[in-house]
């Protein structure tokens, strides 16, 4: 029987167990934390398909709005395959006992979503992933209980068992017993997640630090399109976080404006016409950076009741977060880091380029090009753990013994421990959200990016020295250089992108260029990070 270990018990990597039990494969399914509190339940929106075509609406309208949305450098055979699965995906999850929620005539409700010449995501409330995750989580136990999955919480990804370019298994860390152990398998799935932890605060959950990226890349992983980071136009923030505002809002209609002596402008509708609330997160979040004003966000025409009924979550957050009750006022927004295009690169089965080593979920490059549309994050989270999953099956392998590999790791853990001197890691983590949120912002420019990556050059300087705070977990002393890997990387991603496309806007080269249509692959050798254009279609590792 194929052994399989998936890392990241989301949407992606619950997915991916469900399918891969399904097809004979014995599943190891681990994370640091239960998938009831991963990422995935902070999904929002909705997931986007193309049910039906009795609103003119068609799949290849769907890969047409995905590939423009992503400003041209998506590969087409990937979106293709993406938009042409999504109804069965759909029909998939309904059928696992998603709750969405149903029209009049019992068909899912969908609404627009920015982008998009149709409505087309189908939605649960405003609490779509966590609909989904309950859903998934409970298929995941029935397949639990007949021995073919197996869950592990409280275990985090310590580093790849790779050997001459193939991947054996990984080593983990376990949190209670705060040891390292190597748990080989015929293939290994990431779905570790997005990079939230390098910007500090974003909308996502800081459990998602982009480690396991980084750590891959320093273990010879292509990573791709980096610089490419998602601003949700819609956010409210507080000293402590920063919570999304659903687009879903403004799919209902909500709008968008700022006060000038005393009058409304309504600057995206002044802009871009009556679809002008729903253009893609891309152009909206440089629309208001470009007034340099307050943006407020106005849902209250709606009315109370259908506000309570369409965008209930949206309604809470305001009142808790911001004291203000939306069907009355309007409440100020701000984009704020949401979404990363970027990730681990993979090929069209999300095989990375290392041999039996899969990347599936946000923390795979892939679909979205330079910017993301709303409602496809989900949709492709389960598509490729399904796509990952299907290529599982053939990919027997005798694995090395790694006990002396496992011994020195642990040695080093534990004299780490036996030192006196401790060092709080979360500031290091701290200094490096300054840099990054400095440096990659909506817009970027050369000196800037170029002392970033001095900067974080001083912290990896620092980082190995480092005996980090004992009242923090240790798995944060252990993963700091791996985010700082990953920081650089989008760095030098970021400076080596002469243009303005999707969500990487420059200052200093304000165009989009036909000499940068393509996807950036960043690579780390003999210390070195480089990077190479390619298109998405022909990568093959
Ligand atoms: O605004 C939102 O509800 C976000 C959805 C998404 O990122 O797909």
């Amino acid at each position: 029987m194929n052994r399989v270990l998936i890392i990241g018990s989301g949407i992606s990597g619950l997915t991916c167990a469900i399918e891969a039990a399904k097809t004979g494969s014995k599943v190891i399914l681990v994370s640091p934390f239960p998938s009831e509190r991963s990422q995935s339940v902070l999904a929002a929106g909705g997931i986007n398909a193309v049910m039906t075509a009795d609103d003119g609406d068609s799949i290849e309208q769907h890969i047409q709005d995905t590939l423009k949305g992503g400003n041209y450098i998506a590969g087409e055979k990937a979106v293709r395959g993406l938009c042409e699965a999504a109804p069965d995906i759909v029909k998939w999850l309904e059928s696992l006992g998603t709750v969405f929620s149903r029209d009049k005539d019992g068909s899912i409700s969908r609404r627009a979503f920015g982008g998009q010449s149709f409505p087309r995501t189908h939605y649960a409330g405003t609490s779509t992933g966590k609909q989904i995750v309950t859903a998934l989580v409970m298929e995941a136990r029935r397949l639990e209980g007949l021995g073919l999955i197996e869950r592990r919480y409280w275990t985090d990804f310590y580093s790849a068992l790779i050997k001459d370019g193939v991947c054996y298994g990984a080593m983990l860390y376990s949190e209670a017993a705060r040891t390292i152990e190597a748990v080989t398998a015929d293939a290994v799935v990431m779905a570790t997640g997005g990079q939230n932890a390098l910007f500090g605060k974003t909308t996502g959950s800081t459990q998602c630090d982009g480690y396991a990226a980084g750590k891959l890349l320093t273990q010879g992983a292509e990573l791709k399109n980096l610089e490419f980071v998602q601003y949700h136009p819609t956010t409210v923030v507080t000293d402590q976080k920063k919570i999304l505002v659903s687009e879903a809002a403004r799919g209902e209609g909500g709008r968008l404006f700022y006060e000038e002596a005393g009058k409304r402008v309504y600057f995206m509708e002044d802009l871009y016409g009556e679809k002008g609330n729903l253009m893609p997160r891309d152009i909206v979040s440089k629309c208001m950076y470009e007034t340099g004003r307050q943006i407020y966000l106005d849902v209250s025409f709606l009315g109370r009741k259908k506000i309570l009924e369409r965008i209930p979550e949206v309604y809470d957050l305001c009142l808790k977060y911001k004291n203000t009750d939306i069907s009355k006022e309007p409440v100020p927004v701000v984009p704020s880091v949401h979404f990363f295009m970027g990730g681990l690169a993979v090929d069209l089965r999300h095989r990375t380029n290392i041999k039996n080593l899969y990347a599936i979920g946000e923390c795979a490059s892939m679909y979205h090009g330079a910017n993301r549309l709303g409602g496809n994050s989900l949709l492709a989270a389960i598509y490729g753990g399904k796509t990952a999953a299907a290529d599982l099956s053939g990919n027997k392998t005798d694995s090395p013994d790694w006990s002396n590999e496992i011994k020195i790791e642990n040695e080093k853990l534990a004299e780490r421990r036996k030192s006196e001197s401790t060092f709080p890691v979360m500031y290091v983590r701290g200094l490096l959200a300054d840099t990054v949120n400095s440096t990659l912002g909506i817009v970027r420019e050369k000196s800037a990016l170029e002392n970033g990556i001095n900067s974080i050059d001083y912290y990896l300087s620092i980082a190995g020295k480092i005996n980090y705070d004992r009242s923090e977990l240790e798995y944060f002393g252990y993963s700091l250089e791996g985010i700082l890997n990953l920081a650089k990387a989008t760095l030098v991603a970021a400076e080596s992108r002469k243009e303005s496309r999707g969500a990487h806007l420059r200052s200093d080269y304000p165009e989009r260029s036909d000499d940068y249509k393509a996807s950036t692959i960043v690579s780390l050798k003999d210390g070195r990070i480089s990077t190479r254009l390619i298109n998405e279609d022909d990568y093959e590792g």
